[in-house]
């Protein structure tokens, strides 16, 4: 295979999350993986960044680097969700404490460096959490905004929030920084939860990735289950939406998927809607299109794929 994508994967493991990163280091064929940045979100940055070097251990993965980045978003008090990750973000996983190092520096500097580093259209950003480091890296160099091919995104909501009934929890968690990222004028591409909810991990799925039986699979059978839990009582499915690890199936195979291109719009300002990414799915407001939203996926080609590539790590 050949590389389709160099990558900064930016994330806020989180289980989901966790799972995206070992998908990924199972594609490494196809992902040139230039480093891994953390944000706080799902649970504070101390534990998000932990999280990472604990999943890139298991992965027995050291060439990779993984930087802190974001304490808090842009204008807004952090929101965490431990309700549904747990007081770690990665209760499930039975992993133990970290021991690589973080790299030194910060994540904003890491993809600002990298970036302008890379050929024109040569880098693709992929945020599984709040966009705070990327929507800063933007900010602090503009400049870096050619070399970026495109922003491939776990985030936002068609239809219902999560979070709030407008709003998914990265977007609304630094809505600001979501402003940012869908007006940067660069490819977007929002996999938001009108795609992920699609994406079920039922028990047939989950018992596909356990029969790997490899210490991978048992770690993310773990963290699956546990973070299946939240999401079958609430919603009444059959498993729980498998979010993030969208965005690397969607790198990696991108005929999986479909959309339309369109206007998104954050709301900003309004506390009932905070964070609720405003589609223009029939082109009502006649703006120009800034991302393509994807609304359908073929979801056992999806797990077909994760399961997959979680056997190669
Ligand atoms: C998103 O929020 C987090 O809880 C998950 O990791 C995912 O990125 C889903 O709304
Ligand atoms: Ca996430």
């Amino acid at each position: 295979m050949s590389i389709r994508h160099s990558v900064i994967i930016d994330c806020d493991p989180g289980q989901d999350d966790a799972v995206a990163l070992l998908m990924a280091y199972g594609s490494r064929d196809e992902l040139d993986i230039r480093g891994i940045t953390t944000v706080a979100g799902n649970v504070p940055l101390r534990l998000t960044q932990e999280n990472a070097r604990r999943v890139t251990e298991l992965a027995g993965i050291t060439d990779i680097p993984i930087y802190a980045g974001c304490a808090r978003p842009i204008m807004r008090d952090l929101v965490t969700a431990e309700w549904i990750h747990g007081a770690t973000g990665l209760d499930g996983c039975g992993l133990p404490d970290a021991s690589m190092s973080l790299a030194d520096g910060h994540a904003v500097d890491f993809i600002v460096d990298t970036c302008l580093a890379a050929a024109d259209g040569e880098m693709t950003l992929a945020p599984t959490g709040p966009l705070t480091n990327i929507a800063m890296a933007i900010v602090k160099e503009p400049a870096i905004l050619p070399k970026i091919r495109e922003i491939v995104l776990m985030g936002g909501a068609m239809d219902h929030g999560n979070t709030t009934p407008a709003a998914e929890f990265n977007i609304y968690v630094d809505p600001h920084a979501a402003h940012v990222v869908f007006e940067c004028g660069r490819p977007v591409v929002m996999l938001g939860l009108d795609v992920t909810h699609k994406a079920i991990t039922t028990p047939a799925r989950l018992d596909a990735i356990k029969r790997l039986g490899t210490p991978v699979s048992d770690s993310v059978a773990g963290m699956l289950t546990f973070y299946n839990k939240y999401d079958i009582d609430r919603y009444g499915m059959e498993g729980g939406p498998l979010h993030d690890p969208c965005v690397i199936a969607y790198l990696l195979r991108p005929e999986l998927f479909s959309g339309r291109h369109v206007h998104v719009a954050i709301d900003t300002k309004s506390e009932l809607s905070m964070g609720k990414t405003v589609v223009d799915w029939w082109d009502g407001n006649d703006q120009a299109a800034n991302a393509t939203v994807i609304d359908r996926i073929d979801a056992d080609g999806f797990y077909a794929l994760l399961t997959e590539r979680l056997a190669r790590v």
